[in-house]
């Protein structure tokens, strides 16, 4: 591990988890958590966060009171409040347990159009309510495949996060769209130039660039976990699919070093 990086395992549940399944989740890793912490030498060598979705939030702050587990948002508007029908605050997301909010993930810059002015917003939003904004890049396989996988992430970081920022109010996190969800990931190699290409691109643009975690995401698993984490400047992980088995978000947890 680079020095004074601790790593951060988070899990992105996306569109999935109806009341009862999120609550069982959540109360199994939780349970993990305070046995984990109770045994002696079992420590967790990294800090877990779950970004469940919103209609979660409040009941899983309650259920996780005592585990030292974080609670995100999966996403949150630029403003503080007005009528933006459907959306929610930074503040709301604070207001109801979250410590971070993911901003700028794939899913929404494709599904939603979000571009990186609008992410930068909805960083400087997560920064005004006090909450630490997880800033998700990467590139499509088209563009990784016309070599411009590190002009496009350059861009993005350039575009997506605000001045002002640093280690206490920013993660980053690499996730290339090609790899989500698909069972592929990068290979090492391109992973560690990747990360080592965003710490020296953020290195002037945000405060004290050596603190800053830099996260993978994309295909994460328990197979795949320690190969992937134990890379140069990567300082952990963000899990989609594998996040909703507490298992397996557990057992990429313990493969942290
Ligand atoms: P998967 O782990 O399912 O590939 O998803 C990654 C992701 O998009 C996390 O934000």
């Amino acid at each position: 591990m680079a020095q004074g990086r601790r790593k951060l395992i988070a899990g992105n549940w996306k569109m999935n988890g109806l009341h009862q399944d999120g609550l069982d989740l959540a109360r199994e890793l939780s349970h993990r958590s305070v046995a984990a912490h109770r045994a002696s030498g079992q420590h967790l060598p990294c800090d877990l966060l779950i970004c469940p979705p919103a209609t979660l939030l409040i009941t899983l702050a309650e259920a996780l009171t005592g585990a030292a587990i974080l609670l995100g948002g999966q996403d949150c508007h630029a403003e503080v409040k007005g009528a933006h029908t459907g959306d929610l605050s930074a503040e709301m997301l604070r207001d109801a347990g979250c410590s971070h909010v993911i901003v700028g993930h794939s899913e929404r810059r494709i599904d939603h159009g979000e571009n990186d002015a609008i992410v930068h917003g909805k960083a400087a939003a997560a920064m005004r309510a006090g909450l630490v904004a997880v800033v998700c890049v990467g590139e499509s396989e088209a563009e990784r495949n016309a070599g411009r996988a590190l002009d496009v992430v350059a861009g993005q970081l350039a575009g997506s996060i605000p001045d002002g920022m640093g280690a206490g109010t920013l993660v980053v996190a690499y996730e290339p769209v090609w790899a989500i969800g698909t069972g592929k990931t990068p290979t090492v190699a391109d992973v560690a130039e990747m990360h080592a290409h965003i710490r020296n691109r953020l290195d002037g643009q945000v405060a004290a660039a050596e603190q800053l975690r830099i996260l993978y995401g994309g295909s994460v698993k328990p197979s795949n976990a320690v190969e992937l984490l134990a890379v140069d400047n990567v300082d952990g992980a963000l899990v989609g699919g594998a996040s909703l088995a507490a298992s397996d978000f557990w057992d990429i947890a313990r493969a942290c070093r």
